[in-house]
């Protein structure tokens, strides 16, 4: 009988300590992000690579639980879905769009017109003067058409037109602008909306965190697409930062492009650190991250915050801006870093 009651409560704690450490495990102490988002009527999203997210189990779970909106952070540019001329390859795409639906996320699209993103047969054949102006604009035109086409309303806001400003405030030179000169960017935002007329449609540049010469040129452009009744809905404000301070007019620079009656957004923020990061780095790093989630807060007009990637795990930036790293809200091994708890505090 003693005995039997021994072993009776040694399986009770047993089961009960199991219990307590599966449940420890299982559900996270955190009210997720975009639960404390959605109070705020905002979207709280994450630039989406293909590989993790084919691959790694606690990204895609992560991804899925905290996040309600989701940016291909390559996927969808022009190199990628038509590597060859020909016929489009949306597969990685729509692979994300899918996961999107399956919880309840918004895609936001990114992008159709990049310096960057061109394919590497269409520079050539441009170098090598094969097409005419009239000839690479209708190319143009297709793409857009297209692409806005092909996702329709699963895509809630376009990045139209991405990093179009040199950092003086000048229009940066593209086979685009030296073909078609700065018509494009007004042609494609119409283009855009002809093909879906309910896609939110953005401009999207970094470095316009702050006011500046910069920042003040894409103000008037807007300003003077507005007042021409151009088709152009919102500005997204990557925000590629260091882990010093966030631009003390962030706010109010965020305002006055509201103030021309436009949403603004928080497109592709993060904040890379001087490899090694110590934890003087890490907090200071979550203070630049909490203040950008408090600034859009603070702008009625401001309808999504986006970090550009979540995991240093996966991070672009070691390789694009050697010796820093540390950049993002989860640290290599998957655990959340004070920049996170930042963004969930300033959410709350
Ligand atoms: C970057 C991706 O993160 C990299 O994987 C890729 O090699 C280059 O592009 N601004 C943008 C994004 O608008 O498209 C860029 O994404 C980062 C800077």
């Amino acid at each position: 009988m003693v005995r039997r009651t021994i072993s009776t409560s040694v399986v009770a704690t047993f089961a009960a300590l199991t219990a307590g450490a599966v449940l420890l495990a299982a559900a996270p102490s955190q009210t997720p992000l975009r639960e404390l988002a959605d109070a705020h009527e905002i979207a709280v999203g994450s630039a989406v690579g293909t590989g993790p997210l084919d691959n790694d189990a606690f990204y895609r779970s992560t991804l899925g639980r905290e996040f309600s909106s989701v940016t291909a952070e390559n996927a969808m540019k022009w190199k990628f879905v038509q590597p060859e001329p020909g016929p489009y390859d949306w597969s990685a795409a729509d692979d994300l769009v899918s996961f999107a639906e399956q919880h309840d996320q918004r895609v936001y699209g990114h992008t159709l017109v990049w310096h960057q993103g061109s394919p590497q047969w269409l520079v050539d054949a441009v170098e090598a003067g094969e097409y005419t102006d009239e000839e690479l604009r209708e190319l143009l035109r297709t793409h857009i058409t297209e692409q806005v086409r092909h996702f329709g309303t699963k895509v809630w806001a376009w990045d139209v037109v991405n990093e179009v400003f040199e950092d003086d405030g000048s229009l940066r030179p593209s086979i685009w602008l030296d073909a078609l000169g700065p018509d494009y960017i007004t042609d494609s935002f119409r283009w855009a909306h002809q093909a879906n007329p309910e896609a939110k449609l953005f401009i999207n540049d970094y470095n316009i965190e702050w006011i500046g010469a910069k920042s003040d040129a894409l103000y008037d452009l807007v300003a003077d697409l507005k007042s021409q009744g151009v088709p152009i809905h919102g500005v997204g404000f990557q925000t590629h930062r260091t882990n010093r301070e966030l631009p003390a007019d962030y706010q109010e620079n965020l305002q006055r492009f509201a103030d021309l009656d436009l949403d603004v957004a928080v497109t592709e923020m993060d904040v890379r650190i001087e490899l090694p990061a110590d934890d003087a780095d890490l907090e200071t790093q979550a203070e630049v991250y909490a203040d950008a989630v408090q600034a859009c807060l603070a702008v009625s007009r401001c309808v999504s915050y986006s970090v550009w990637g979540f995991s240093d795990k996966y991070s672009w930036i070691p390789s694009t801006f050697p010796g820093y790293g540390a950049g993002h809200l989860y640290d290599e091994n998957d655990a959340t870093k004070p920049a996170y708890h930042a963004v969930s505090d300033a959410l709350s």
